[in-house]
């Protein structure tokens, strides 16, 4: 509760009567939020391309025929013996179509399991998330290629600084937390950018952006609050391809990054960087007596799909429980396996 405490102190007082100190705070603040960190590149990644409308329509009708002869083919296996090798080599799966299934991996990226839909909203236009100024006000903005958006030609390299660096296309460290996104293999990255940039363009101009307001500013200067790019290993070297799923504890860890914006980059818990002081601290996701120490799979389950303490009261509406609950139970093993196995932290720390 210190920071709230902090913060009402902040707000009443200290604003107000030390001028000098707040002075201080608020040119080291704003050194913070100017600092230079174009050295960072993204990486310039290949998007897979739509087909041209014909080779998909061609596609999609050989898929058809193929799926036709195979099952003739099979009709005919029990009573043509002879025909047994012909049968074994028609194709069986439809030709692939790379751009359709990023589109689709991406969309599972953006809508649940990374939560980009909750800053930027299903349109991708962007919504206001916390307003606690004077603190800070939390709001995604318009990714689309719309009024007030991104142009149509953003680059793969900027959506890789944003998204796993922090960094916003000036350069600058970004309000945004990314610091839940900062291990994303190339893959993700690209079928997340690919579902991006399908989104319609929405004409939408904010008047709420995001940003920190004075006592926001100072708790930045004092290190209370900090920004994703000031605590990510911008020498980070990414994977190509996320741990396969039969590693449970590597997919677990992968799939976990998504917890640490609000349970802390050792998933123990403590007030929610970035977020509205006003909200609860988050839980100590370790197997503390302070944590989850004896937590069942169940119980895990029903925290972070349905909000309910396992106490069965419901938890405050702040873990976007609604999202979390399309996360499938494999994945939620894996998260669970892996959160289990790490050791004991007090609280907070
Ligand atoms: C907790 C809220 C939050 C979440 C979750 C979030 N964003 Fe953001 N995003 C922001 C904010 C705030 C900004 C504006 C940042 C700025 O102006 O520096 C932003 C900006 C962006 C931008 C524009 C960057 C630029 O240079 O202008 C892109 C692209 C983006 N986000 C993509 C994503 C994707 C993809 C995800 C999911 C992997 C995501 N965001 C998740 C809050 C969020
Ligand atoms: C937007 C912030 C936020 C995100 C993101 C988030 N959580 Fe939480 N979580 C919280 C808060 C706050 C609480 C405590 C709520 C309460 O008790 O009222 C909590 C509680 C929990 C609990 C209950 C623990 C207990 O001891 O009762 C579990 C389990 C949990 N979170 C798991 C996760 C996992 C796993 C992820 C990542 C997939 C995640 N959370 C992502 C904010 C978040």
């Amino acid at each position: 509760m210190g920071w709230v405490k902090t913060i009402a102190i902040g707000a009443g007082g200290v604003v107000l009567l030390a001028g000098l100190f707040v002075g201080w705070n608020m040119s080291k603040a704003h050194k913070m939020l100017a600092e230079d960190y174009s050295y960072v590149k993204g990486k310039d990644l290949p998007l897979p391309q739509p087909l041209p409308p014909a080779t998909a329509a061609a596609a999609a009708q050989n898929a058809e025929a193929d799926g036709t002869k195979a099952e003739e083919a099979h009709a005919m296996e029990g009573t043509l013996a002879g025909m047994h090798d012909e049968v074994e080599e028609l194709p069986m799966e439809p030709p692939a179509d790379p751009y359709a299934e990023a589109l689709e991996r991406g969309r599972y990226l953006y809508t649940v399991r990374l939560g980009c839909i909750e800053c930027h909203g299903p349109d991708g236009s962007g919504r206001l998330v916390a307003d606690a100024l004077p603190v800070i006000r939390m709001a995604g903005s318009n990714i689309t290629t719309g009024e007030g958006g991104l142009p149509e030609d953003h680059p793969v390299s900027d959506f890789d600084l944003i998204i796993r660096h922090g960094i916003n296309h000036k350069g600058k460290a970004s309000i945004m937390p990314a610091v839940d996104f900062q291990k994303l293999s190339d893959q993700e990255l690209v079928d997340v950018v690919t579902y991006v940039k399908s989104l319609p363009p929405v004409d939408k101009v904010s008047d709420t952006p995001a940003m920190y307001g004075p006592v926001g500013k100072v708790l930045l200067a004092q290190g209370k609050l900090f920004q994703a790019a000031d605590v990510i290993d911008h020498d980070y070297v990414h994977p190509a391809a996320p741990p396969p799923a039969s590693d449970t504890l590597a997919y677990g860890e992968h799939l976990a990054q998504t917890c640490v914006g609000c349970h802390g980059l050792h998933f123990s818990g403590g007030p929610i960087n970035g977020g509205d002081p006003s909200w609860p601290e988050a839980a100590n996701l370790t197997p503390d007596a302070t944590g989850t120490e004896g937590m069942t799979f169940e119980q895990f389950q029903a925290a972070l799909q349905k909000g309910i303490r396992r106490d069965g009261t419901q938890m405050a509406p702040v873990m976007p429980v609604a999202t979390f609950s399309k996360i499938p139970e494999p994945e939620v093993r894996a998260i669970y396996t892996y959160l289990m196995s790490l050791d004991p932290r007090p609280k907070g720390e």
